[in-house]
């Protein structure tokens, strides 16, 4: 009989690796220009890591972790415990004070699998460790954002504070009393929540307990001056910087050791696994895990499940929409002369081509060339012309790249016969 992979555990085809090696090397080059450093832990930690950051009450910890019982050992769940426990013992935090490490890797949950939600599935994880400003927080939301958009994945960016050991206990006391008059409404799911972690049944996916938690005292009025200062500067930095963002009260995120900020990176286009990446600040952790005293500690991990499903998707309306592979922009008279026998060559090569002939202004023939869906845009001016080169853009990733003006060397690029 056939054995056949396990459910939740995926084979990356051949065709499938160009767009993981897309999105593998867009977050590497990404990455290095916040100047993160890259670490690999194993897959395999102790247990106790993960029950003593994650959080013993946790989804996470309590049904999702393989582990192998009679070993004391857990396949990770996620990357930043690992991460830290290794940043901790190999003594990375002593020579820098503020620590950027990133990490790639598979990671194991053992979740109901559905589109997008698979059990062995893939992180790109970042960790900024030992900074306490909240500039910190908004550059790694616009670093999630400046991938993103490189990789032309629209997202809307939530954020929300959580709070901190002073704040918190007092919001979840009128958080309690609040769901306690409610109790009869919410899901058996809830119930037991709202015993062990009650802010969670603020992010109950449950249609009737959401209406229930509507109007729930928001943990945003709650923070202490400390909390409420830090969350008004990361909205400050990211204003500053033109990231857009929403504010999402009912944010609690899944883990336990978010303090302060938390972010995450949503999309319309996956169904129920709206979460492209999310991430958030954990100031106590690094400390409760045996490493020196008051190091805080911010990060993010994106599936690259996701964001392969929405390059697919995205691939898929533009090919369906598109009525040229290549739009030649020809800017002036001499361009669109020169440009008319290259056209005519690409045809004649296999190649969609659009083009007018009215030598307009590149930001109109831009526009054109998006509405009709072209692949690719062939940038050629009066200097070009006269060096011989031209400029072809890339659509989709924006990358622009110098080419000669030549039938065989534009048609290798631009498409297949
Ligand atoms: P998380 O929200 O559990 O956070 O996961 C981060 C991202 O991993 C999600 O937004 C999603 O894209 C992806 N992901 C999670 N579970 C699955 C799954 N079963 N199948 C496919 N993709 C999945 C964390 O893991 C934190 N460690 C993030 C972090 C880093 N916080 C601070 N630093």
């Amino acid at each position: 009989m056939e054995i056949t992979a396990l459910n939740g555990f995926k084979d990356i085809l051949p065709e499938e690796v160009g767009l993981w090696r897309q999105v593998e090397e867009t977050a590497r080059a990404i990455f290095a220009r916040f100047a993160f450093q890259e670490i690999r832990p194993p897959v395999l930690e102790k247990t106790e890591l993960f029950a003593r950051s994650i959080g013993e009450a946790t989804d996470i910890v309590e049904k999702e972790m393989y582990t192998f019982a009679d070993k004391g050992i857990t396949m990770r769940p996620e990357a930043t415990a690992g991460l830290l426990r290794a940043a901790i013992e190999r003594n990375l935090l002593a020579a820098r004070p503020l620590r950027r490490l990133f990490t790639i890797g598979p990671m194991f949950r053992h979740e109901r699998p559905q589109k997008g939600r698979l059990r062995q599935f893939h992180q790109l994880d970042v960790e900024a460790l030992g900074c306490a400003s909240p500039l910190i927080d908004a550059e790694l939301m616009a670093m999630g954002s400046m991938l993103l958009e490189r990789l032309g994945i629209k997202v809307s960016l939530e954020i929300n504070s959580l709070g901190c050991p002073n704040c918190r206990p007092a919001y979840r006391d009128k958080l309690l009393a609040f769901i306690a008059r409610r109790a009869d409404q919410l899901c058996a799911d809830c119930r037991r929540r709202s015993q062990t972690n009650p802010l969670r049944v603020l992010d109950c996916k449950n249609p009737e307990c959401r209406a229930q938690v509507e109007d729930a005292p928001s943990i945003l009025d709650h923070l202490c001056p400390d909390c409420a200062a830090h969350f008004a500067a990361v909205e400050m930095g990211l204003t500053d910087l033109q990231i857009p963002y929403l504010r999402n009260k009912f944010m609690v995120r899944g883990l336990d050791y978010y303090c302060r900020t938390t972010f995450e990176f949503i999309t319309n286009d996956l169904g129920a696994q709206a979460a492209v990446g999310a991430g958030g600040r954990y100031d106590g952790l690094i400390e409760q895990l045996g490493g020196p005293k008051n190091t805080p500690g911010i990060g993010f991990a994106m599936g690259m499940e996701r964001l392969v499903l929405l390059l697919q998707q995205s691939q898929e309306e533009r090919s369906a929409v598109s009525e040229a592979d290549v739009y030649i922009a020809a800017l002036g008279e001499k361009a669109v002369a020169a440009c008319l026998p290259l056209a005519h060559g690409l045809r004649e090569h296999g190649r969609r081509v659009a083009m007018d002939y009215e030598g307009r202004g590149l930001k109109s023939q831009m526009k054109q060339a998006d509405k009709i869906g072209a692949a690719w845009v062939l940038i050629v001016g009066d200097e070009e012309l006269a060096g011989g080169q031209a400029v072809l853009r890339d659509m989709r990733t924006k990358e622009q790249r110098a080419v000669t003006l030549d039938v065989a060397a534009i048609g290798r690029v631009v498409g297949k016969e």
